[in-house]
């Protein structure tokens, strides 16, 4: 069994303590070991006059019991005086639990200046009291555990009880900022709403049911909250009769009904009533950053343009669950026009640089080859993302401050011209159900003259709008592709710079975020971000660069995932592996973990010289497919038995200079074993990574393995020990 919660070298002060639930709590408190200060003016439930008895009485009845007591009689707006008494009697104090309070209870027009000051001043003005002198003193000793009491007419209301439940609530207010300011020196804060029978309820409930809420009921869970193990800060508990539950608010999805340059006015209020209050889809907020951080997404997003308000028609309809009119709705067309001005600021924009000379066709306008960068074609298919036709999709009841661009798929038909004036359709081609968020698919498909040119296909994640009951995958999709299991074929990195985003912007995204240092506080990150899409332009660069010698007739198309933010400044670290013609990536943070850009590609447009080997092609010139072609035949005799043996699968990649040239697959495991050409069809065991040439000096015994594991000639993935029998079938089986 846990060990018993015990209070022993506490000291523990309740207020209000001479009866109800104050008592109950301090008869607990030390029980357990505390030492107690009980504090009760005595007075009569509506605050008038006072007695020593009450604190008396109780501070005996502990003393009886042999825990340890001292009376204070001082009323809680006297708070140092109190805390003195605990101080002056044991030297310290841990716990407060403000619990103190009378009723004046009148209906609201009867409410007199008096009944509503003395009930701020006992209840809301005497925890502040009480808990201001204590607090100074739990900071220096790293610990303190708070309870406000409240109630729930604060909660909720209650006829006859303004000033009662105004100061109730109040005390909710208080407990929620002591929370945080208390934080960081172990000072906890909690808020109860207590129902229990005592001389306050006696009068308005029945008995049987004041018999079930004894505050017996109570006083444990205040006690749990006011350990030293219990970690929970700045919560809210309704608890009675032997049950506790934790309150949070609760906010609706709302509706943004103002645009950029607009006036706001009540009809648009109106119009978007049933959509503000609508209660379906609901988020948690639990912090004024939860609360800014959204008021800050909505003026983002109305500063870029990106809201339309519902119109009245469709308004009161429009409810987040109900897809089905939004997909496959066609957005109005819109154009792109650019010169070489905007080209070039793109470029420079995801960190171009003249100081590598085969750049300078990104950025120099006179340049014979000057190019658009492929992904530049992102840039003027955004509009349809970035302006307000979203927020006029029917159906589509999006919260835009909950917006985030998940993935992003750009396909080239041919090369963006030099200057040009681009049509685009944009449609929602699904919306998917991802649980935690909705994503919707927006294509977009751009026209030069009557060409089509290029088609994008944008992933919004809308956070908190799932679980609508939609389908979880489509065939719309255009799917991220996992990284292969090896080291990467090429690394390129990049720093970006201070101005990366002050430069990137320019080219269209205008978001505050990446470039006001207030902004980005509060949207909860330290300074601005980097554009997730400047970060993607210096990946296809990197990509382009080490691939296809920034040839952009070779870019095909390209595919990412975003998967954290970028700081300008930061340096970006492309890794690439080459599959044929698709050359995989993930793009990291230089010097950490943290992969920025995951799962993504580029497809290459293969070249007419077909100087790109793959796995299929080629591959007659290399010395290994003889050897392996022999390890084959001879497996067929003798293979049951070495699958005995050595019961696992290897996957082979043959390297051709920096590229991989031919995969093959030594199966060892199923039947009587095979070798075929390509990945392995289940999963291998071990990958092995050799060139051509030293795999040759393997299986002619002029390498040893090992030594050229070590020597970093081989490269071995997943269960390396394995390879160890490599050996053998090498030795055996690869005699030509
Ligand atoms: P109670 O009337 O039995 O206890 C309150 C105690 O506070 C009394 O002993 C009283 O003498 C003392 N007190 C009043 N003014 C004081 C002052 N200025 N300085 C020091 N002591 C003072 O009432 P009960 O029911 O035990 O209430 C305890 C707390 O729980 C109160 O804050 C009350 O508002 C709250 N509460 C109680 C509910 C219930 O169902 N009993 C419901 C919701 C809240």
């Amino acid at each position: 069994m846990a060990s018993p919660l015990r209070f022993d070298g506490r000291v523990v002060l309740v207020t209000g303590a001479g009866g109800g639930l104050g008592r109950a709590y301090a008869l607990a408190f030390a029980e357990r070991g505390a030492s107690v200060v009980v504090n009760d003016i005595g007075g009569d439930v509506k605050g008038d006059g006072k007695s020593s008895l009450a604190a008396d009485k109780v501070v005996e009845e502990i003393r009886r019991k042999g825990g340890k007591a001292v009376a204070s009689y001082d009323t809680v707006e006297a708070g140092e005086k109190i805390v003195k008494t605990a101080l002056d009697a044991f030297g310290r104090i841990d716990i407060v639990v403000n619990n103190a309070g009378i009723l004046r209870d009148r209906s609201f027009a009867r409410t007199s200046d008096e009944d509503w000051d003395l009930i701020h001043r006992v209840h809301l003005r005497g925890s502040f009291q009480v808990t201001r002198a204590a607090w100074d003193h739990m900071k220096k000793q790293n610990y303190g555990r708070i309870i406000m009491t409240s109630s729930a007419s604060g909660i909720y209301g209650n006829f006859g009880q303004a000033n009662y439940s105004a100061a109730k609530l109040g005390l909710l207010g208080l407990s929620n900022t002591l929370a945080i300011e208390g934080r960081k020196s172990n000072i906890h804060c909690n808020t109860i709403a207590p129902a229990a029978g005592s001389r306050m309820t006696e009068t308005v409930l029945p008995e049987d049911i004041l018999e079930g809420l004894k505050p017996d009921y109570v006083a444990p869970l205040v006690l749990w909250l006011c350990h030293e193990s219990c970690d929970e800060n700045g919560s809210l508990f309704e608890v009675g009769a032997g049950w506790i539950g934790k309150l949070r608010w609760q906010r609706t999805v709302g509706a943004i009904v103002r645009q950029r340059n607009q006036p706001m006015t009540p009809e648009a209020v109106r119009a978007n009533w049933a959509k503000i209050c609508d209660f379906d889809n609901t988020s948690t907020p639990q912090s004024v950053q939860d609360s800014t951080g959204s008021m800050i997404g909505v003026l983002s997003k109305i500063d870029s343009g990106g809201v339309s308000t519902n119109r009245t028609s469709h308004a009161a309809s429009t409810t987040t669950s109900v897809f089905d009119e939004a997909i496959g709705y066609q957005l109005p067309p819109f154009y792109s026009a650019y010169t070489e001005l905007e080209a070039i600021m793109y470029a420079l924009g995801v960190g171009v640089s003249v100081k590598d000379p085969k750049d300078l066709k990104f950025v120099y306008e006179g340049s014979s080859d000057f190019s658009c960068l492929p992904t530049f074609a992102v840039v003027l298919a955004q509009k349809s993302v970035m302006s307000g036709d979203l927020g006029a999709v029917p159906g589509l009841s999006i919260n835009l401050s909950k917006v985030l661009h998940g993935e992003q798929y750009l396909e080239l038909y041919k090369p963006l011209p030099r200057t040009g004036k681009l049509r685009s359709e944009a449609r929602v081609a699904d919306v998917l159900d991802k649980g935690s968020g909705s994503v919707i698919l927006i294509d977009v498909y751009s026209y030069y003259e009557k060409e089509l040119i290029c088609y994008n296909q944008f992933s919004i994640f809308v956070v908190g709008s799932g679980g609508f009951g939609g389908k979880q995958s489509s065939d719309k999709v255009k799917e991220t592709a996992a990284i292969p299991n090896r080291p990467p074929d090429a690394v390129l990195t990049d720093t970006s710079s201070h101005d990366q985003a002050a430069l990137y912007r320019l080219s269209g995204d205008w978001n505050p975020l990446h470039i006001d240092p207030d902004f980005a506080n509060l949207a909860g990150f330290d300074k601005p971000i980097l554009h997730g899409l400047c970060t993607f332009g210096f990946s296809a660069r990197h990509v382009l660069k080490q691939f296809a010698d920034n040839d952009v007739s070779r870019f095909k198309a390209i595919k990412v995932r975003f998967a954290k933010p970028v700081y300008p400044g930061q340096t970006l670290q492309t890794e690439m592996w080459k599959e044929g013609n698709r050359i995989h990536f993930q793009t990291k943070i230089q010097g950490s973990r943290d992969i920025v850009i995951s799962n993504a590609y580029v497809d290459l447009v293969p070249t007419s010289g077909a100087s790109d080997v793959s796995t299929t092609s080629e591959d007659g010139e290399l010395q290994s497919t003889l050897v392996f072609k022999e390890i084959g035949r001879r497996l067929k005799d003798v293979g049951h038995k070495v699958v005995k043996k050595v019961n696992a699968v290897f996957e082979w990649h043959i390297t051709k200079g920096r590229n991989v040239a031919a995969k093959w697959t030594i199966d060892l495991k199923s039947g009587s074993g095979e070798a075929y050409q390509g990945p392995a069809r289940g999963s291998a065991d071990t990958t092995i990574i050799i060139s051509d040439e030293d795999f040759m000096e393997v299986v002619q015994g002029k390498l040893d393995p090992q030594k050229a594991f070590f020597s970093g000639r081989l490269k071995a993935r997943g269960n390396i020990m394995l390879s160890q029998k490599l050996q053998m079938i090498l030795k055996d089986y690869a005699k030509l």
